[in-house]
């Protein structure tokens, strides 16, 4: 007995020493704390969000005010062009705009603690995505199991989380809503087309129309996924001969945002060549282009032919730069520097992104994603690198897709999701991504240039220990005294000459503005 005791005790020793290794993230040596930088917003009403938005004339406009702070909230906008009006209480505004122009408007947001304003620029015309999309998407921690019931419950957990508040606005669903040819599952089998050729939902998803009506009441659009090839990468009927079908049904049950997914289109394109490549992406556009609907369109390729650089020009609004960030859930951490930081140095991959399009290095992988064996486990990533991450991307200009668990976020991942001052970098206007300025051994300064003439400067290690990083005025292009804050902290640091020196943690980064 004693014998199986002293086992017993063995066991969960050994059973600690492995849950205590695995908190700290591969290549640690000691856990790290998840500690929190966000302070909490205020309970007086603060805009967050895009300043900027693009809408064509004759579509359907829907754009909620993101803003902080308790409620409830009062909701008004000078200066809104005829067409459009804004809801009071919910702070959504709608209509259509049928005038090309540019629309100067103020978003003014009250609570019983004060008053909020600023200005929202709305451009009506032929560009959409002047600031890169934030949102949520199923694929990483659904993957193949996702169904009408948790897109719905996504939507809620948006609003209820306050990730709304912050300017986030897509829930999209990845693979898996079509028919799966030779699929054994009830649910995914049927006729995968009706008489007219019009793509049908399988069984997970009973009514379309009613989901995306669902998620647009609560201020939310709706994103759907397809391939150019017949089948998609899981296996599921897609787009091949059928684009003219399949777009018309997307309007009709009112998507607003398309991602466009090669896969299986390699029977018939060949990737070698250009002309292959830019091919099934021009003609989808090309019929978006005709719908009365505005729909973002996001190329997914992997990177082949550096779709950087033609990616606008084929209609996209971003394409993915490189493969999936999360295809090994125990190589996610070394997937981060490879497809963030050295992807994006390796072709100056900031001279091709801006208003209208941008460079997507894949989702934010924080909170609970699936580890791919039928589980959902707490990501690989380690704060510091869930803090780099969200950096890096800000900086880069990326989409802000969020692809874990949405209805079980917890503070931390929330806080990160959710500071205001680095979304607004992500979001800044001028809509110029930033760039590598320096490095030196392990460490790296990274420089977005904002609107306002100030400078996000991310202060990154990829060492394996704590190390000293310098911005330096000159790589900056800046000299002379500067004001330098903290933006994960939200705080003011001093005012500096000719540099500015932080410690970083191992994989970490420490975000600035320079003024
Ligand atoms: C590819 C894409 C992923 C995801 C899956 C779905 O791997 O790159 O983002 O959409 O397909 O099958």
């Amino acid at each position: 007995m004693r014998k199986f005791y002293c086992l017993l005790g063995l066991f969960s020793g050994l059973l600690m020493l492995l849950l205590v290794s695995c908190s700290a993230g591969p290549g640690t040596e000691t856990p790290e704390e998840k500690i929190i930088l966000t302070p909490k917003p205020s309970p007086s009403p603060r805009i967050n969000g895009t300043k900027v938005f693009g809408v064509r004339p004759g579509s359907p406009f829907l754009f909620t005010i993101a803003v902080t702070g308790n409620r409830p909230m009062k909701y008004e906008v000078l200066n809104l062009p005829a067409g459009l009006s804004c809801d009071a209480e919910t702070g959504r505004i709608t209509g259509v705009l049928d005038t090309p122009g540019e629309y100067n408007t103020t978003v003014r947001t009250t609570n019983s603690l004060g008053t909020a304003e600023r200005e929202f620029r709305i451009i009506c015309g032929d560009q959409l995505a002047l600031t890169p999309h934030m949102g949520w998407n199923s694929w990483y921690v659904w993957e193949n199991h996702v169904t009408d019931k948790i897109m719905r419950e996504a939507a809620d957990a948006m609003v209820s989380s306050g990730m709304i508040d912050h300017g986030y606005m897509y829930v999209n669903i990845d693979d898996c809503w079509s028919v799966k040819p030779g699929a054994t599952d009830s649910t995914l089998i049927g006729e995968p087309r009706d008489a007219n050729g019009m793509i049908n939902s399988n069984g997970r998803f009973p009514d379309m129309k009613a989901m995306t009506d669902y998620i647009h009441a609560r201020g939310l659009k709706a994103g759907i996924y397809t391939s150019p090839g017949a089948l998609t990468c899981a296996g599921h009927v897609s787009a091949y001969e059928y684009e003219e079908q399949d777009i018309k049904r997307f309007v009709e049950w009112g998507f607003d945002f398309l991602k466009y997914d090669w896969c299986s289109y390699s029977k018939v394109g060949n990737k070698e060549l250009l002309t292959d490549l830019q091919k099934p992406y021009l003609l989808i556009s090309e019929k978006l282009k005709k719908q009365k609907r505005d729909i973002i369109l996001n190329l997914c390729q992997y990177g082949m032919g550096d779709v950087w650089k033609w990616g606008k020009q084929v209609g996209g609004h971003s394409w993915r730069t490189a493969g999936d960030l999360g295809l090994s859930f125990e190589g996610i951490g070394t997937a981060l520097f490879r497809d963030g930081f050295d992807i994006y140095t390796s072709d100056s991959l900031y001279l091709y992104g801006g208003p209208g399009g941008w460079n997507d290095p894949d989702y934010l992988l924080f909170g609970y994603i699936s580890n791919w064996k039928g589980q959902t486990a707490p990501t690989p990533l380690t704060p510091n690198e869930q803090y780099t991450q969200f950096s890096l991307w800000s900086i880069v200009a990326a989409p802000l897709i969020f692809s874990g668990d949405i209805t079980r976020l917890d503070e931390f991942t929330l806080s990160i999701l959710t500071n205001d001052e680095i979304i607004e970098v992500n979001q800044d206007p001028l809509g110029k991504p930033g760039y590598r300025v320096s490095k030196s051994g392990n460490t790296e300064v990274w420089m977005r240039l904002l609107e306002d003439g100030s400078r996000a400067v991310g202060l990154f290690n990829r060492g394996e220990s704590e190390s000293e990083v310098t911005a330096t005025w000159n790589d900056l292009g800046i000299s002379g005294e500067k004001s330098v804050r903290d933006l994960w902290r939200q705080k003011d640091i001093g005012k500096f000459n000719e540099k500015y020196t932080s410690s970083v943690p191992r994989h970490g980064v420490v975000m600035l503005k320079i003024w």
